[in-house]
């Protein structure tokens, strides 16, 4: 664990019932998890396959994947780690000497180690406003606040984060910045809240939290990525494999129930998305906002 980071960051699997149900795991199976994150679905996933199922578990995020190799290091050879974005799992499939797999599984977001990790991805962050999942390149957030014009802000703001005030939001962080870089989370946090009128501030949330979820967007290149996987699909499964998609946004959610609806390719296993019950809602505040879909592969040869 990252030093002064407190208590163990411990990643409470969203919807595991539900989701291992869905993939439905069998001995000797081979699944994707293309956002390893902290391992919590895979063990899950490694012992309903077990004693021989194998986990290929993608993540980008070097500290997740070591926080994830200790928990799964009790599965030896049936765990294979590997630092990639999930865009290219074909080609780690391919590295490693496997084909089409039996399940895929995509948690998308955040994981907790990431939220309370001093990378700038929460308002409270008084240090960093970095937001990269992968630490290996690319713009940060405070490139993107401290560069891009009032117009590509209130574009992003208002797409990647569907905030309807983005481009009162755009013109006070250009205002702000005049006045020196925006360094950190807590100082966007405060601009945003300022920016909004009080009659506007939602109710639940916080009034900066559509703005960081938008630029925590555009920094990952979130919706590419997931594009590119949900167009893989068809050659990373098996005929009849399936695949899960717990998602957290509704644009996300768009993208695969779009990708589902092609009933020449796929057979939902899930009518409207499955939801966290409340008690799972209460336990792990995570799940609140998750939906998870699931479809099956259909053989095209059928
Ligand atoms: C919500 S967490 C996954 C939690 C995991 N299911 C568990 O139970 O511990 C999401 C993870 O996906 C990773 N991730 C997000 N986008 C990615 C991408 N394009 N390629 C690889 N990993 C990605 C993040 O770094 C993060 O660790």
């Amino acid at each position: 664990m990252p030093e002064g980071r407190g208590p163990a960051v411990v990643h409470v699997p969203v919807l595991p019932k539900e989701t291992l149900a869905l993939l439905s795991p069998v001995a000797g199976g081979i699944y994707l998890d293309c956002n390893l994150g902290l391992g919590g679905h895979a063990e899950l996933i490694l012992e309903r396959s077990g004693p021989d199922g194998i986990l290929v578990g993608i993540d980008w995020d070097s500290e997740a994947l070591a926080m994830a190799e200790k928990r799964l290091a009790r599965f030896g050879e049936r765990a294979r780690l590997v630092r990639s974005n999930f865009a290219h799992a074909e080609e780690v499939l391919s590295s490693i000497a496997i084909g089409p797999v039996d399940g895929v599984l995509l948690d998308l977001g955040l994981s907790s180690l990431q939220l309370d990790g001093g990378r700038g991805f929460s308002f409270a962050d008084a240090e960093s406003l970095d937001m990269r999942m992968d630490d290996r390149g690319g713009e940060t957030a405070r490139d993107l606040v401290n560069q891009c014009s009032a117009e590509e802000l209130a574009d992003m703001i208002y797409h990647y984060g569907g905030e309807r005030q983005a481009r009162r939001i755009a013109a006070a962080i250009v205002a702000a910045r005049a006045a020196g870089e925006i360094k950190s989370g807590r100082e966007l946090g405060e601009i945003v809240y300022r920016a909004v009128p009080r009659r506007f501030h939602p109710k639940k949330i916080h009034a900066a939290t559509r703005t960081f979820q938008a630029l925590r967007i555009a920094v990952n290149r979130e919706f590419d990525n997931l594009e590119t996987l949900l167009s893989s699909l068809p050659r990373l499964l098996k005929p009849g494999g399936r695949v899960c998609v717990i998602s957290f946004h509704s644009l996300e959610d768009r993208l695969v129930k779009r990708t589902f609806a092609d009933r020449k390719k796929y057979q939902p296993l899930t009518g409207k998305p499955v939801t966290a019950r409340e008690l799972e809602c209460r336990q792990n505040p995570r799940s609140r906002s998750a939906r998870l879909r699931a479809a099956q592969f259909s053989d095209p040869g059928c």
